[in-house]
């Protein structure tokens, strides 16, 4: 008998006349089955937001305590949460592990920027005529945020979405991945033992295609946060119109290995930070630009560190590299390994499938034009390219759509900044990878990679406006 969860809905465990199952990731049987949210749930949901954040006004503090005990209640849970997201993801275990560690971190981050909203004083009467007044802003939660989550952190980048818009005062419906549901419902719980008031968090399941569709063209909500597919980024921006949107879209990291490079140091970086989840991050190492000077050590080092991941069941402590979300995905990977290769790539390690478990794969050769080096792989899958003149790099670098994160491995400080300030990215990593990501700093991308930046400070920005107040002195 598979485990069975309800909708969350105006503080209420809600169930409706359809389910989906929701897969173990690894041995592919039904883990458990959810309620499936209607058109009618989808309104309630949105109707439920709107009328708590207009009756629960939660002061600064209140949502500190709230948001604080939700962070303390993940740590406390992290094993049964781990698990969780180890079942429903495929995620390995110690990386579910630590995604626990980071949304308590988030939630904490959040919770402390809930005391910090403020606005600043307005200097109008220097203005000829203005010379009675006095202004400053505040800060103003913007209402109901909808947000569409992705299924690749299950929890933190829910996390990223709710905590700080709760701590801006706002209402939150979230539509999780319908692939990874449970986590955020887990969540929902958390919420309420914490004593979130009933409506400003719903947890709504469902295809993008139904939930995400109507949630898009509700004009109740006023901001949109989604992590996803560019693709998608753009229809919810043609679809929503004027509404404020925060968007983290794909990425195919660059990371570039300089001829001055640490190159034992480069070499692990990049083969922890290239398989993680099975490259499912958006800022996974995909491109790697390797100066041909040091290529033959770099890539031999590469090569002896991934061959000791250690592949295949999630659940095992040890694991490294776990199944992808569905082996329609790891199919896909396979068939752009497949086509590079028919046309002329080297294949230097991987290219195996084994169900949805898709072998640690490294590329050699690659050309420009393949799907293995422009378009997002999500995958673990990396491409080796050699380059010998950094300002060349950099241009093919800058030739991708996309420019969310990215890295260079060098001991040289010029050549580390000059690529700072050339490198199209929303943050460079020096001497590390482009998957670097702690929870309190700004994140977000540039270009094809989306708008607006995640961290809590940051979101919170995003998710409240600034108002302005002008008082005219009878006696200035
Ligand atoms: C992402 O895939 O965009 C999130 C990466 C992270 O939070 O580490």
């Amino acid at each position: 008998m598979s485990e069975q969860y309800k909708l969350y809905i105006n503080g209420q465990w809600v169930e409706t006349d359809a389910t989906q199952d929701v897969l173990d990731k690894y041995s592919q049987n039904t883990y458990a089955t959810v309620y499936k949210a209607g058109e009618k749930q989808v309104g309630q949901a949105i109707s439920s937001a709107e009328s708590a954040f207009q009756n629960h006004s939660l002061s600064p503090y209140e949502r500190y305590e709230i948001l604080k005990k939700v962070s303390e209640l993940l740590a406390e849970n992290k094993d049964e949460l781990a698990q969780t997201i180890t079942k429903e993801a495929g995620k390995p275990l110690k990386q579910a592990r630590t995604e626990i560690d980071r949304s308590s971190q988030t939630f904490e981050v959040a919770a402390e920027e809930a005391k910090r909203i403020s606005g600043e004083g307005v200097p109008v009467e220097a203005a000829p005529g203005s010379e009675n007044r006095m202004a400053f802003t505040i800060r103003v939660p913007v209402g109901v945020v909808g947000a569409i989550s992705p299924f690749n952190f299950p929890l933190n980048l829910v996390s990223h979405k709710v905590a700080p818009a709760i701590a801006a005062g706002n209402a939150v419906v979230l539509k999780p991945a319908s692939a990874t549901p449970i986590t955020s419902l887990k969540l929902a719980a958390l919420f309420e033992q914490a004593g979130l008031p009933g409506g400003l968090f719903n947890v709504i399941v469902g295809s993008g295609s139904v939930v995400g569709q109507q949630m898009m063209e509700d004009s109740r909500i006023q901001l949109y946060t989604f992590t996803g597919s560019a693709r998608v980024g753009l229809k919810l921006k043609q679809t929503t119109g004027l509404n404020k949107l925060i968007l983290e879209l794909g990425n195919n990291s660059p990371v570039i290995v300089d001829k001055e490079a640490d190159v034992e140091q480069a070499a692990h970086n990049i083969a922890q930070k290239g398989f993680a989840f099975a490259g499912q991050v958006c800022i996974s190492v995909q491109r790697v630009y390797v100066h041909e000077e040091i290529k033959e050590s770099f890539q031999e080092k590469l090569l002896d560190a991934v061959k000791s991941l250690n592949v295949g069941d999630p659940n095992d402590p040890d694991t490294d590299v776990g199944p992808m979300i569905a082996e329609s995905e790891a199919e896909r990977a396979e068939q752009w390994v497949k086509e590079a290769v028919d046309n002329g790539a080297e294949l230097l390690t991987g290219g195996d499938r084994n169900g949805p478990v898709f072998q640690p794969t490294v590329v050699n050769n690659v050309k420009k034009d393949m799907k293995v080096v422009c378009e997002e792989i999500f995958a673990p899958v990396i491409s080796l390219i050699s380059y010998s003149n950094l300002d060349d790099c950099i241009d093919e670098v800058n030739e991708s759509p996309y420019g969310l994160q990215g890295g260079i491995f060098t001991q040289n400080l010029d050549r580390a900044f000059y690529a700072a300030k050339k490198v199209e990215v929303g943050g460079l990593m020096i001497n590390d990878s482009s998957q670097y990501r702690v929870d309190l700093m700004p994140y977000g991308g540039v270009k094809d990679s989306g708008s607006g930046k995640e961290g809590p400070k940051y979101s919170i920005e995003e998710m409240t406006n600034e108002r302005l107040i002008v008082l005219n002195l009878k006696n200035g």
